[in-house]
């Protein structure tokens, strides 16, 4: 039986006063409550080792939102994967569409990145999905297939069984148009058939899968209920309390 996660990505939002409450209430909630996902939060980078210190491990995991190509040296702004496991971070986010944009992070840079955290036995959360014009060209199923491939093919075959693949089609990410289950099912269900044709059925089917772009308490039990969703990859509403809270019990 693969993870059922549910993973808040921060992104560049919170204070640090807001983030350590935040990372606080998640804390209780999750202790409060029985949870059949295991929980996942990435705030940003500077505050990782604060909020490592206030949550106890066995009810969340903290995730960095990236990691250097590199294993250390003049790569001024980077964080490596060294350094995460030297404050216990044993996640990380890869490959987000937003650095995609912003940062032109390529395939091929995503693949050192990869490479980098399976080094220090940090499980990267490794992020595809397609665009609005991809979508609507009938380029999605190309489109996934290529990221998977040209961030995994890389990779050592021990390695694969600890990568988490969250697909976040870019039009539903911070859009509120969420993928429809039916949409969000046939891709994942691609996914985890390009996982079988390339690497195998024991690594396809101990993959988890996750759903991001606009998920929030109304849809989240509906898409969590597919069978090839093992979770979800959760922006603006894993920002507060009440609606991350009902997504974790989404399952
Ligand atoms: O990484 C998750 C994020 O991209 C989804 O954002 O706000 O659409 O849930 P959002």
């Amino acid at each position: 039986m693969r993870d059922q996660i549910v993973a808040g990505n921060w992104k560049m939002n919170l204070s640090f006063e807001q983030a350590l409450q935040l990372a606080s209430n998640i804390n209780t909630w999750v202790s409060e409550n029985e949870t059949k996902a295991k929980v996942i939060i990435s705030p940003s980078s500077i505050y990782l080792q604060a909020i490592q210190e206030i949550v106890d491990d066995q009810f969340i995991q903290i995730a960095a939102q990236d990691v250097s190509v590199a294993e250390k040296g003049a790569y001024t702004g980077d964080i490596s994967a060294e350094q995460l496991d030297s404050i216990g971070i044993n996640t990380a986010i890869v490959g987000h569409s937003e650095r995609r944009q912003y940062q032109q992070e390529t395939d091929e840079s995503i693949a050192k990145k990869l490479e980098q955290l399976f080094a220090k036995n940090i499980t990267p959360i490794l992020c595809i999905g397609e665009n609005l014009e991809q979508r609507e060209t009938n380029q999605h199923f190309e489109v996934v297939k290529s990221q998977v491939l040209n961030a995994l093919t890389p990779q050592k075959t021990e390695n694969l069984s600890k990568i988490v693949i969250a697909y976040e089609p870019v039009w539903a990410i911070g859009t509120g148009k969420t993928a429809s289950p039916e949409q969000a099912q046939e891709i994942h269900a691609f996914i985890r058939q390009t996982l079988n044709n390339s690497f195998g059925e024991e690594i396809a089917n101990a993959t988890s899968i996750l759903y991001g772009g606009s998920v929030n308490p109304s849809n989240a039990k509906e898409l969590f209920s597919q069978p090839d969703i093992d979770g979800g990859l959760v922006g603006g509403a894993s920002l507060n309390i009440e609606d991350f809270s009902q997504i974790i019990a989404s399952f």
